[in-house]
């Protein structure tokens, strides 16, 4: 379908019919589409009805990035959908703005209006910008669902010619994604991270959304660097010009817990294996922030390489998950088995850092049996292919 052929389609569902249809596939299974589509056609176009269909599909997966009272309200492309921000790191990033008393913001590369949203619902005024005519026409008719118009100008232009300069920030999300998968490179993002670098300096403030594998290397020093996770996946980082140059920062979500320094601690210490193991969070991690995890521990590492986090006490954080350890032993899916049967284990979580082995190749080869469970950690202790068993520690409250 050409570019003029979508965006006549996805006008159609602006209509009241197109609407009308789109209310009646709310709940529609997928696996029915066939016979839902025939019965839609006896009354309506069959463009109509693929259009449609296309985009209840889309609102279905939205779901899990914007909770079914939006996903259900917006509209999506396929693009759009795979490539906007999650709500909750939306939310959290709009907010961050509202703290810096920005008022006014041009969102660079706005796509199907994740970010927008939120920044208006922060009570934030956005110029949203993208260069694609279909997004731009779902992005203004996201902010029109939404109700929050007032508050978002969208419009269609490649972001290198738009003026800036009555915006007190710039926010700008570059396209990532190429035909090939993900690229890593930020020179081959769109527009590249040197233009969004240029805008960023150029404006009071600025946000600059990046991979999480974004070398540190390639952070100008005036930015404060900012690595996001919700429910314990790494979701982005961002730059930030304007607020404390030279830092990193950890955010965890939902909690919205964030570590920070702007004078990270020398590597933590290796020591060998305490009671307890802990497992940074991906946003800790990627923010080099396991020293300090580790100095709040009075921890050391397993090994120099490894991001596993040992002590001999259990203090609660919310940077790092805590489990008891209760057996290290080398390498060795023999003596795991025995050892799990032993124990009668019969549900075996694998986490793995530092180990080639797949975990399903480890539950196939040990076959846990029994009422029991355990995590073991296939990892290097001290250089050494290890596996340590153990379990999640119960917070301090909760032991008995
Ligand atoms: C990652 S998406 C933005 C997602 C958005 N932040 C959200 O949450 O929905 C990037 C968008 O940049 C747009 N884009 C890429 N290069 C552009 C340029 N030079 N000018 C305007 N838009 C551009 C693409 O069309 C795409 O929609």
């Amino acid at each position: 379908m050409g570019r003029v052929t979508d965006l006549a389609a996805f006008s159609s569902l602006l209509t009241d019919e197109g609407r009308g249809l789109l209310a009646d596939l709310r709940h529609y299974d997928p696996a029915q589409e066939l016979a839902v589509a025939s019965r839609l056609r006896r009354d309506h176009p069959a463009e109509l009805v693929s259009a449609a269909l296309g985009q209840a599909r889309l609102r279905q997966r939205a779901v899990a990035k914007f909770g079914a009272d939006d996903a259900y309200r917006m509209f999506f492309t396929p693009n759009g959908v795979e490539q906007s921000t999650r709500a909750s790191v939306a939310r959290h990033r709009a907010a961050s703005f509202a703290r810096l008393g920005v008022r006014r913001v041009a969102d660079l590369c706005c796509g199907i209006g994740g970010d927008a949203v939120a920044l208006a619902r922060a009570g934030i005024a956005v110029l949203a910008v993208d260069r694609d005519p279909l997004t731009a026409a779902v992005a203004r008719a996201n902010v029109e669902a939404l109700g929050i118009a007032d508050l978002v100008e969208v419009r269609c232009a490649d972001v290198t010619e738009v003026d800036t300069s009555a915006y007190d920030a710039v926010f700008v999300d570059p396209a990532r994604r190429g035909g090939r998968g993900r690229i890593f490179d930020p020179e081959a993002y769109s527009p590249p991270l040197s233009w969004a670098v240029d805008a960023a300096r150029r404006a009071p403030y600025a946000a600059l959304k990046v991979a999480p594998g974004i070398p540190h290397e390639v952070v100008p020093p005036e930015a404060e660097a900012e690595w996001i996770s919700d429910g314990g996946d790494v979701k982005e980082a961002v730059l930030w010009f304007g607020t404390a140059p030279g830092s990193v920062r950890a955010t965890l979500l939902p909690s919205g817990a964030a570590l920070a320094t702007s004078a990270p601690l020398p590597a933590p210490p290796v020591r060998g294996v305490g009671r307890y193991l802990y497992e940074p969070d991906g946003a800790v991690i990627r923010a080099h922030l396991v020293a300090e995890v580790a100095a709040r521990l009075d921890g050391g590492l397993v090994d120099e390489t490894i991001a596993y986090v040992t002590a001999d006490e259990l203090r609660p954080t919310p940077y790092a998950a805590a489990y008891e350890i209760t057996d290290e032993l080398p390498f060795n899916l023999k003596r795991l088995k025995a050892l799990l049967r032993e124990r009668e284990v019969g549900t075996l979580t694998v986490k793995k850092r530092g180990s080639a082995v797949e975990p399903e190749e480890v539950r196939r080869r040990v076959k846990p049996k029994g009422p029991h469970a355990a995590t073991v950690f296939l990892t290097r202790v001290a250089g050494a292919p290890t596996m340590l068993v153990g379990r999640p520690a119960a917070a301090p409250a909760e032991r008995g």
